[in-house]
């Protein structure tokens, strides 16, 4: 008698006290499960010397250097309550990421500060260690403060090569500033540098663009990353481009054409494309830490407005820097919202954030979740390799210059056919 067969007989033997059957359990998973998960740590420091037209981030006036002492206070006070409450103590760090605002305006000091803190919380032994930076805060000393800190990576926020389209952006600084500050920096050695630049800021033109790009790549810094500029609700380019209307921002077309330029310069250069909008020096110098969170690591984040994940909830501090201020003062975690994932949740938040990569393992997923994400979307898998924008084999799936090109575009489509598949749910995809 086969199984099915056993299976269908009516019959009182055979009593469950588990699932699977003791037979499948296995010693190695034992280790496995007693080994620490290994956690990615975020801060956000919410302080910039300006504020950028483009900007949505949360970020507060920086006046004196009392406000970063007292932040840095706070922070570390927020570090210490999380630890107890969430005991991280013997978890390795696998990358830490300091953004903002502009953490690069902290003095060597604080930045001690803040490491010596993170240091009794948690087990550091040397991992990727990125910091955000503005160009006109970055000194020589500054990048050998780093260097002796640990940090490991700079990322640049440039935006553009002209001068014209960074005065349009509200940016102090110059182009010359910034080749100067990325050259310093490069000459230096021992640290990555990424820097940023935005597709579609006001004024922008195939010229200005062209120059942009090719200066980006006569740098060799170890990444570039192109972000597609959204002008969100909070930015003074909506106010004043999508709501007044008194300031010109390029057409979605015009955007699409500038990040085709950039797509043409870019691929015929050493950079190899690591995710849909970082391109890596000849595919070396991966960004760990948002690699690590793609692939549905935990992260620990820490600041006003951070958002971090720690096993099956994603949760987000406070965006208001006083409540964040108070609510330390009196030794509460300042947790302002969260979100509670099913194991379906997860399984399309893996999707859609492993699509952010140029590859992603079939592999991984298919162990991690127990399904084969293609086979089970294959109508929406075929319909995406015969456009152009995918390419799939039996490890992974990658994306074609068309699917760099229209970002997300991939990981919705995707997403979307895999949620079909197990069940629609009233949650939106964007
Ligand atoms: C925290 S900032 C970088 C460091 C530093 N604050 C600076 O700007 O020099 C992070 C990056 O987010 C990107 N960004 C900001 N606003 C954006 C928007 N509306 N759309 C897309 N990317 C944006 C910018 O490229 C910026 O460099
Ligand atoms: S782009 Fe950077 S410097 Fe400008 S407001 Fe945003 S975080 Fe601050």
């Amino acid at each position: 008698m086969t199984n099915h067969d056993e299976l269908m007989q009516p019959s009182r033997k055979g009593f469950i006290s588990n699932y699977p059957h003791f037979r499948y359990w296995k010693k190695p998973v034992v280790e496995e499960m007693l080994a620490e998960d290994p956690v990615n740590i975020y801060i956000h420091v919410p302080f910039c010397a300006q504020k950028c037209a483009y900007c949505y981030y949360k970020t507060e006036q920086y006046r004196d250097p009392a406000q970063l002492e007292e932040f840095v206070q706070a922070l570390c006070r927020e570090i210490r309550l999380a630890n107890e409450r969430f005991h991280f103590g013997k978890r390795p760090v696998n990358s830490i990421y300091i953004g903002g605002g502009t953490p690069s305006l902290l003095k060597e000091n604080l930045l001690r500060e803040i490491i010596a803190c993170l240091r009794e919380n948690f087990v550091i032994a040397g991992p990727e260690f990125t910091i955000e930076a503005e160009p006109r805060t970055i000194t020589e000393q500054k990048v050998k403060a780093y260097k002796d800190l640990g940090v490991t990576r700079l990322s640049l926020g440039v935006q553009s090569f002209d001068d014209e389209i960074i005065g349009m952006s509200g940016r102090k600084h110059s182009a010359k500033k910034a080749l100067e500050t990325i050259e310093m920096i490069m000459n230096a050695g021992g640290l990555a540098v990424n820097i940023d630049l935005l597709s579609g800021l006001a004024g922008e033109t195939d010229e200005t663009w062209m120059k942009t790009i090719d200066t980006a790549i006569r740098t060799e810094v170890h990444n570039i990353t192109v972000y597609r500029m959204e002008a969100y609700l909070n930015t003074e380019f909506f106010n004043r481009g999508v709501r007044k209307k008194q300031i010109e921002l390029p057409s979605e077309e015009q955007e699409l054409h500038f990040m085709e330029l950039a797509l043409e310069k870019l691929t015929a250069s050493p950079y190899k494309p690591w995710s849909f909008f970082t391109f890596t020096w000849k595919g070396e110098f991966q960004h760990h830490y948002a690699g690590n969170l793609w692939r549905g690591e935990d992260c620990c984040a820490f600041g006003p407005s951070a958002f971090g994940m720690l096993g099956d909830y994603n949760y987000q501090d406070t965006l208001n820097l006083d409540t964040y201020l108070a609510s330390l003062k009196e030794d509460k975690l300042p947790i302002a919202r969260g979100y509670k994932l099913t194991a379906k949740d997860v399984m399309i938040k893996d999707l859609l954030l492993g699509m952010k990569l140029h590859s992603m393992s079939r592999k991984v997923f298919r162990e991690k979740h127990g399904i084969d994400f293609c086979r089970v979307t294959r109508g929406t898998v075929d319909e995406l390799s015969d456009g152009g924008y995918i390419r799939v084999d039996d490890e992974s799936i990658t994306l074609e210059v068309k699917g760099i090109l229209y970002g997300d575009f991939v990981g919705k489509r995707l997403a979307a056919a895999l949620k079909q598949y197990l069940g629609p749910d009233e949650l939106s995809l964007y």
